[in-house]
Order: structure tokens, then C-alpha cells, then sequence
């Protein structure tokens, strides 16, 4: 049938607004596949005024998508079986460029992140497009990424990407996070399940390069980092209460603006299960 839905790209390089559509568990299976595919099109899509989303509609919604998984350290919000609390108060301000959960093998293929508590300025979330960074490498780098593998851990280095002394709060969440400590290893250059295109896999779970000294390691991921997150690249969201963005985890990496100080910011994450990279020699 004729589709209601509208589509509006917010930035050159990724992200559209969507709208004429209202998320729930019950979505029209036909409206579902459109968005299915607008998503891995845009690799970032964002719907407003969703504000009659709770916890547990969030949870049915996200299960279209596939298996939502709860967060390997991080306990579930209460009351939902796979909701992670981005929650500043807690001490998660998740500033620094990553994908998500990239430390464990089947890292999620899609995010679906719902603004409860936005602070009255600042707190915007910012996306990149690893695929077109690949794509804008030259030929030498891609050749260079397409051979190297990488080391993800939830124990990565907080202090290198952090520029102020960190709250009690912040060293709290990260004892949490990196309670039970994970290793991955991760082709640098994926090739995407869906789209068959090249992306780079990267972010800040980052370790070190098989091979490679610390020092090298340090030097080259700040290179692909520098080149992936260029302004050029992204696409920036100012969150309402009840917008919701959901984002092709296999094809981005974002962060948190961290400019909001004191005030609350609350969002609640929702990851679905992917599967095990593939690099490009199978
Ligand atoms: C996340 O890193 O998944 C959350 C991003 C944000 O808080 O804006």
C-alpha cells in the first residue's frame, strides 16, 4: 500500500528524520520493512514525539528488529529484561567515539535510543558513517585496513578519552562496566550483512592492532578515529523528551556531546543481537 511515511535527510553524510509513523511492538509489518530499510540506507534515523513509549513498549518495539540483548556488565534497568539507562546521574555521559559493545563477538547490529530526561541545553548525540569513511580512504588505507585486525576490551583506557578529572559517579559506572572483563578480536574492515558494502570497525574499545606495539596501535586508531569522526562525517541530533533514534551499529560509531554540567540527561538503550563480523577474505 501507499506508505505514510516521511523521509527527511538531516546531514550529507547520514541521518534522517522519519515521521508519520508511531513505534510500537504492533507496528504494520509492511511499514516495519520500510523503516528496515530506510535505516540501513541513512544508517541513522530519528522519529519524534514518541512520547507514549515506556520501557516495555520500547522492549516489544525493539524485538522486531530481532533479539534484544541485555548489556554483558552493565545491569538492565529495573523492570525491563534488555534496557540499558543512559543515565548522566549515574555517571554514564558516553563521550567518547565508539560502536556499541564492539568487546564481545556478536556485537549488536542495531541501537534504538528513547530521550526521557534531555537537559534544557547541550547533551546532543553525534553520529559518523564508517561505511563512507572506508569509501573516502585512499586506496593505499584501504588496503592497509583491509589487512589489519584489532583487539576490542571493555577495559580500554577511560583516561585517554576523558579531558576532566572523573566524578565518583563516573569512576563508579566504569567499575561496573569493566567488572567482568571481555576481549575480542574484530577484522578492521567489515564486510556489512546487509548491505555487502566495506566498514570500518573501530571506536573506542579499541585495545591495540594484532602485531602491532602499544605505541603504533595508539598512533594508527587515532588516525582511522580522526578520519571516521571528521565534521564532515556526521550528523548531529538535539534531543526532545520522546525522540527516538535508532542507528545501523554496524555501519556508525557516536558519542555524547558532554556540554550540559550538572543538569539530568536520560536516555534508555535498547540493543539488538548482530552477528559475528565477517572481514573481506571471508
Ligand atoms: C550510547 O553511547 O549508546 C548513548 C549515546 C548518548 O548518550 O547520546
Amino acid at each position: 500500500g501507499l506508505s505514510e511515511l516521511q523521509v527527511r535527510p538531516i546531514a550529507g553524510a547520514l541521518g534522517a528524520e522519519v515521521s508519520g509513523i508511531r513505534l510500537s511492538g504492533d507496528l504494520d509489518p509492511q511499514i516495519f520493512a520500510e523503516l528496515k530499510v530506510l535505516l540501513h540506507k541513512h544508517k541513522v534515523i530519528f522519529i519524534r514525539g514518541q512520547v507514549h513509549l515506556n520501557d516495555q513498549e520500547q522492549e516489544k518495539f525493539a524485538s522486531l528488529f530481532g533479539t534484544p540483548v541485555p548489556h554483558p556488565t552493565v545491569p538492565s534497568a529495573d523492570g525491563t529484561s534488555a534496557i540499558l539507562s543512559i543515565d548522566s546521574k549515574r555517571g554514564n555521559r558516553a563521550d567518547s567515539w565508539h560502536s556499541d559493545v564492539t568487546f564481545v563477538p556478536n556485537y549488536p547490529k542495531v541501537t534504538i535510543l528513547r530521550g526521557v530526561v534531555v537537559p534544557p541545553v547541550g547533551g546532543d548525540t553525534v553520529w559518523a558513517n564508517t561505511t563512507l569513511a572506508y569509501e573516502t580512504l585512499p586506496a593505499p588505507l584501504k588496503i592497509f585496513a583491509d589487512n589489519l585486525r584489532a583487539i576490542h576490551s571493555n577495559a580500554y583506557d577511560y583516561a585517554v578519552s576523558h579531558r576532566v578529572a572523573s566524578s565518583p559517579e563516573a569512576l563508579e559506572y566504569r567499575r561496573v562496566f569493566t567488572a567482568t572483563q571481555f576481549e575480542t578480536e574484530h577484522p578492521v574492515v567489515r564486510i556489512h550483512p546487509v548491505t555487502g558494502e566495506r566498514t570500518l570497525l573501530l571506536g573506542h574499545f579499541v585495545k591495540k592492532f594484532v602485531g602491532l606495539s602499544q605505541r603504533d596501535s595508539r598512533t594508527i586508531l587515532e588516525f582511522f578515529q580522526d578520519h571516521i569522526t571528521n565534521v564532515d562525517n556526521t550528523v548531529r541530533w538535539q534531543w526532545k523528551v520522546g525522540d527516538v533514534a535508532i542507528w545501523d551499529n554496524q555501519a556508525t560509531q557516536h558519542r555524547a556531546v558532554n556540554d550540559f554540567g550538572d543538569e539530568p540527561r536520560l536516555l534508555r538503550r535498547s540493543t539488538i543481537e548482530g552477528e559475528v563480523p565477517v572481514g573481506v577474505d571471508g
